[in-house]
């Protein structure tokens, strides 16, 4: 069972784990053609934009807010159309960058996972398409 004492942050093996995942995680985007379109910005800067907003979100240094300010996901995201199928894609992605760091299949790991599928969701700012 997950001990409550350390933050999830810790648990996952802290900031090599997130490095790790964020190299695993953003090549699967740029592959995923409904979600390339939306990933026009400077590959370094989003990738390290993450490295520093994942510990955050998991208990550890506030890294990302120390630099950009309050993390206001839902409207720093509110540029980019983001449907269910999106929110879908994105969370497989992720999939995929957990199970190829060894991270799908720890409690640690599906507690992060679990969260990701509840911050997708509040993300979803568009719906889909009925013609496809
Ligand atoms: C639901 C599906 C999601 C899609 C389609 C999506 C897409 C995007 C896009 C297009 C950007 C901007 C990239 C750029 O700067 O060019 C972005 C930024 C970002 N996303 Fe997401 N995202 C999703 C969910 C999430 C979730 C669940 C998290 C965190 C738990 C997250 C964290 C971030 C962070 C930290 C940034 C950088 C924000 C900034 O500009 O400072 N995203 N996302």
């Amino acid at each position: 069972m997950r001990s409550n004492l350390n933050t999830l942050y810790v648990e996952i093996g802290g900031q090599e784990t997130i490095d790790k995942l964020v190299d695993a995680f953003y090549p699967r985007v740029y592959e995923d053609e409904e979600l390339r379109p939306l990933f026009e910005g400077d590959i370094e800067e989003i990738k390290n934009k993450q490295r520093m907003f994942l510990p955050q979100f998991l208990g550890g240094p506030a890294l990302y807010s120390q630099e950009f300010g309050p993390p206001a996901m839902k409207s720093r995201h509110l540029p980019f159309e983001i449907t269910p199928k999106r929110a879908e894609c994105w969370l497989n992605c992720m999939k995929g960058a957990f199970v190829e760091i060894g991270l799908y299949d720890t409690p640690a790991g599906m507690a992060f996972y679990n969260r990701l599928i509840q911050v997708a969701s509040i993300m979803v700012n568009s719906s889909d398409t009925t013609e496809e």
